[in-house]
């Protein structure tokens, strides 16, 4: 297929594409329980699908360009792992600054041998051969899902992994999606797929497919749209080459997983301190310096502290809300996006005066829903009802918790009050 570029592509600012967007049935694609490991291919029964997805597939197997698609966590930008071209214009499209590695999204372990290992006609004994046994036990109960690894970039005689995909690091991120158009479009590629999460670097990751059409549109040929993603924050990357493993970014599989499906190496499992990052320094997952998943409108995080009941919380919140506000002039909107004690504060309670537009909408019930709902609940206020600052009202970081607060801090950028 002849993917059109509009204008010179020196013209960044500028649209490169008519972007298109194809539906697709995730519920349509079925794979084999095998298929984790001996890499067969799906049955696809819905026509359209299975044409779109040939579609995309073809880009990411014999062009440079890149394609959205939905995975069970965050709609990815994908290009081919293992071409240099691609993973710039993966990069370029998103404005990403190039010392921040892209995880590699592979279909099977039969394709992680063959297509970055370089080696074919393995036989079931020695399926395993290029992962270390310390991620064994997660790989075969989390795979596919919301698990990146690191692994040890193939040797150099071995030239398979475009560079640019791994930043200079002596590892590699490595996934199996869960998401069924995710896993087909690398199947039917057979290409392994960089992909950072779609949106706009900065931004909030994309959720659904007007998401990235929101922060890509022009930029990129083709956006597979796969309704929304389930899980809603990225996956957990682990590092399991050094002792103790270390958690590197908080995600779909919380902390308490990974220590009780790991096995006894995982028991002592460290959570990287990202408060001892400095800006200058080399960090193991580079992309935690980075300005992240923030929205235009300040965002002020409440962290929650002790519990206390309904009423008295509120009250607290009153008082921080109007701190809040008299500092900054020109406010006319304000969210308040809520999870617990603050589900159903009526606006008049905040701003007796109504000097302000408010808007409080819940983000969910426990933390499966809130952790769902973040990222579009963000984009929301900030993009479609153009709130002038969000207030957040934080979880306890345990379960999912964890990822939730890690990405909430980086969305506050540190404008966080103790609740
Ligand atoms: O769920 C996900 O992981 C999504 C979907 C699209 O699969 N992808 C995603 O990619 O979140 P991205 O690029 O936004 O985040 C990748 C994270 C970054 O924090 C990056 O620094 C880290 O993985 N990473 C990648 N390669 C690494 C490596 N070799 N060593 C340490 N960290 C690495
Ligand atoms: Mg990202």
């Amino acid at each position: 297929m002849f993917i059109r570029r509009l204008i010179s592509s020196k013209m960044s600012s500028q649209a490169l594409f008519n972007t298109k967007i194809l539906k697709v049935k995730p519920e349509s694609i079925k794979f084999s329980p095998t298929s984790v490991f001996d890499g067969s291919l799906p049955v696809i029964s819905d026509p359209g699908t299975k044409q779109a997805l040939l579609e995309a597939a073809q880009i990411i197997r014999d062009t440079d360009e890149t394609v959205a698609f939905p995975t069970e966590t965050v709609y990815g930008l994908g290009g081919s792992s293992l071409n240099d071209q691609s993973v710039r214009n993966i990069y370029k499209a998103k404005n990403r600054p190039s010392d921040n590695p892209l995880i590699s999204h592979i279909s099977s372990i039969d394709q992680l041998n063959r297509k970055i290992y370089s080696e074919t006609g393995l036989d079931s004994s020695d399926i395993l051969k290029n992962i270390p046994p310390s991620y064994h036990n997660l790989i075969e109960k989390l795979w596919p899902g919301p698990l990146t690894i690191l692994l040890p970039v193939p040797p150099s005689n071995i030239h398979t992994l475009s560079k640019l995909t791994t930043a200079d690091q002596p590892t590699f991120a490595v996934r199996i999606p869960s998401d069924p158009v995710a896993r087909a479009l690398i199947a039917l590629s057979d290409t392994p797929i960089a992909a950072p999460s779609a949106n706009a670097s900065t931004r909030p990751s994309p959720t659904l497919a007007s998401h990235v059409y929101h922060d890509l549109q022009g930029k990129i040929p083709l956006i597979l749209d796969g309704g929304a993603c389930k899980v809603g924050v990225e996956s957990t990357v682990v590092d399991g080459l050094c002792t103790p493993p270390l958690l590197l970014r908080p995600g779909g599989f919380t902390y308490e997983d990974i220590v009780t499906i790991g096995g006894p190496f995982w028991k002592d499992c460290k959570v990287e301190n990202m408060k001892t990052i400095k800006a200058n320094e080399k960090v193991r997952t580079p992309g935690m310096k980075y300005k992240h998943y923030a929205p235009s409108a300040k965002v002020v995080l409440l962290q929650p502290t002790k519990d206390d009941d309904a009423l008295e919380k509120q009250k607290a919140f009153r008082d921080i809300f109007r701190r809040e506000t008299v500092e900054i002039p020109n406010l006319q909107k304000i969210a308040v996006l809520t999870t617990k004690y603050l589900d159903g504060i009526s606006p008049a309670v905040l701003d007796d005066r109504k000097k302000y537009e408010l808007l409080v909408k819940t983000l969910g019930q426990n933390g499966e829903e809130i952790q769902a709902n973040l990222f579009a609940a963000l984009r929301e206020v900030d993009e479609e009802d153009k709130v002038d600052l969000i207030f957040v009202e934080g979880i306890p970081e345990e379960d999912e918790g964890l990822a939730v607060m890690n990405r909430l801090r980086k969305a506050a950028a540190n404008n966080c009050i103790d609740f």
